[in-house]
């Protein structure tokens, strides 16, 4: 595969295309990948590729011709072009598996305000975006697409590991683990040293649908699910739904605090402690570990721009117990 990147900023991409799985796969000539500056297609004495926009208002605005003539000038004849652009559809691993298979892909990074709408219209063939969001320019979105395309092509990386990583068949993967066997008290599910494969491989089949109905549940839909996994998914996904008993106390014995479990599986604490204690759970003393934040703590989080639902979520407490300490001065 040969990938093609334009760029006023080829600098940029020195580190991270010249390091560990990309750097591999040049070195193994599974991918070609090749930064170019637009600035090169620009014919006037001081390479300028930018000019103010008509109509008026803030910034600057990528000039049709130079873009235009170094898209043209790489992408041959089979050269697929996209645009990274914050009004694109959202790049996903549908999207990256479909890039994957190309042989050849053009990436232009726009940079500025955007770029002239003329060069979408007659040279670009379709525009992503990696998030809702805004970024300063295409670079960064460039390498994220290249990343996790490259990664796909096959010999990169071990088929294998690739084969139930979250997103693929439409799942997040499950939890993961390697030694030692017992971290904090807390030890690893006992399926896993088994040594028993396929009791294995349904564990962790089970946990990568538990996980994505639990946090994605909007995957669900598309995911690639049996007829008998997809009629033992819960109706409705409400948090006591989505989290068993079984794993309450799982989490409890491998002696975490119920705060910790709170956060962990997006419940308050108090509601914790109540099914442990209708399971039969004896409650172990509160520890420091497992005390409520301080005022201080809510305060630092909350200087990060959370919300209030956020923080509560954050720190697995009701909203009343963050308005309580966001109301008390930090010492
Ligand atoms: C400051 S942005 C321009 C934003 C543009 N004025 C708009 O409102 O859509 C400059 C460049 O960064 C890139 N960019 C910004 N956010 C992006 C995103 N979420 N995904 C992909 N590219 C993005 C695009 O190449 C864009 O041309």
């Amino acid at each position: 595969m040969r990938v093609d990147v334009l760029t006023l900023f080829p600098r940029m991409f020195e580190g991270p295309f010249g390091e560990s799985i990309l750097k591999r796969a040049q070195d193994a000539a599974l991918v070609d990948v090749h930064v170019h500056d637009i600035r090169d297609w620009a014919t006037d004495r001081h390479r300028t590729v930018d000019d103010t926009p008509y109509g008026g208002g803030p910034g600057m605005v990528m000039r049709p011709e130079p873009l235009s003539r170094a898209i043209r000038s790489v992408r041959g004849g089979d050269g697929h072009v996209v645009l990274l652009s914050a009004q694109g559809r959202r790049f996903d691993e549908p999207t990256a598996r479909r890039l994957a298979a190309l042989t050849h892909l053009v990436l232009v990074a726009g940079h500025y305000e955007g770029v002239d709408e003329r060069v979408v219209e007659r040279d670009v063939d379709e525009e992503l975006s990696i998030g809702d969001y805004v970024l300063t320019g295409g670079e960064l979105p460039s390498m994220v697409v290249v990343d996790a395309v490259v990664r796909l092509v096959p010999g990169v990386i071990e088929a294998a590991s690739l084969e139930q990583e979250s997103h693929t068949g439409g799942l997040l993967e499950g939890p993961q683990y390697t030694r030692p066997v017992e971290h904090e008290g807390s030890r690893v599910p006992p399926v896993l040293l088994s040594g028993d494969h396929k009791a294995i491989a349904e564990w962790r089949r089970s946990e990568s649908i538990r996980r994505t109905a639990e946090r994605r549940p909007d995957l669900l839909a598309s995911a690639d699910l049996t007829p008998e996994e997809r009629a033992r998914l819960p109706r409705a996904v409400t948090p006591r739904a989505r989290v068993g008993d079984d794993e309450l106390i799982r989490a409890y014995r491998s002696g975490i605090g119920s705060y910790r479990i709170a956060a962990r599986f997006g419940m308050s604490p108090a509601t914790v402690r109540a099914r442990l204690r209708d399971a039969g759970v004896r409650m172990r003393p509160a520890r420091g570990a497992q005390r409520a934040p301080t005022a201080a703590d809510v305060h630092r989080m909350r200087k990060t721009g959370m919300t209030i639902r956020e923080l509560a979520k954050h720190f697995g407490v009701s909203h009343v117990t963050i308005i309580d300490r966001l109301r008390r001065s930090t010492p």
